[in-house]
């Protein structure tokens, strides 16, 4: 079993986020035997923007791409490879600005493939191959953005972000561990967030390890 581990919050130790993401990849390794943890820094290397080259390679079929064509997807086809080896995905990031770090949307830029990580079918269709996949999403924020709870909470473009992309390389159904308040909060809604989370992790964990 391989799990891949990707964080994106350049605040290091300091980080909530990879706080949480530890916590969580920490529960799963204790209880599942032989996992392979597969980690990944996307503050520490950080995937390349989309380029012009980059687009027309994409979407030249495999067969009629040239070298240097090859050579502008290398950095693409490899992280596709340890995604589709991986059977879990977690994934963490800090909110920014409403939505995801730029690091972590360069990694979807980079994931989404035409016959690599989603098809075409005949019938017009696309479907995507990450479908077998369990993924999480730890996100942390620093307003509170809860539906029904807070005010601001329609200001939440980063779930649909995520989901979008995901749900159509085949991830239909991810979790989502959102910690909020975090930043803009007193100290007592600050912790209870922390914990909130932390609880929310282990549910999550008992539900995924019923089904190894
Ligand atoms: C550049 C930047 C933009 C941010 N934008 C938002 C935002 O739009 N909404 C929000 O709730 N928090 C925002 N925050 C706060 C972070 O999401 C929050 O502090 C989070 O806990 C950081 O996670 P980390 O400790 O893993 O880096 C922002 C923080 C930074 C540095």
């Amino acid at each position: 079993m391989r799990l891949m581990h990707v964080d994106s919050s350049p605040k290091g130790v300091k980080s909530n986020s990879r706080m949480l993401s530890a916590y969580y990849v920490d529960l799963l390794e204790k209880k599942i035997p032989n996992l392979v943890v597969d980690y990944l820094d996307l503050s520490v290397d950080t995937p390349p923007h989309v380029t012009g080259e980059f687009a027309k390679a994409t979407y030249t079929p495999a067969s009629e791409r040239t070298d240097a064509m090859k050579k502008e997807l290398e950095y693409s086809d490899a992280l596709c490879a340890r995604v589709l080896m991986s059977d879990i995905l977690v994934f963490a990031m800090p909110m920014y600005n409403f939505s995801m770090p730029s690091t972590f949307k360069a990694f979807i830029d980079n994931l989404v493939r035409t016959n690599l990580t989603y098809n075409f079918n005949d019938d017009g269709t696309t479907s995507g191959n990450l479908n077998r996949k369990k993924v999480i999403f730890i996100t942390t924020r620093g307003a509170d953005l809860r539906p029904g709870l807070s005010p601001w909470s329609h200001l939440d473009a980063l779930t649909p972000a995520l989901r979008s992309p995901f749900y159509f390389l085949g991830v239909e159904n991810p979790y989502f561990v959102d910690a909020q308040p975090l930043q803009f909060s007193d100290q007592e809604a600050r912790e209870e967030a922390l914990k909130r989370a932390f609880s929310d992790l282990d549910s999550v964990a008992l539900e995924w390890l019923k089904q190894y």
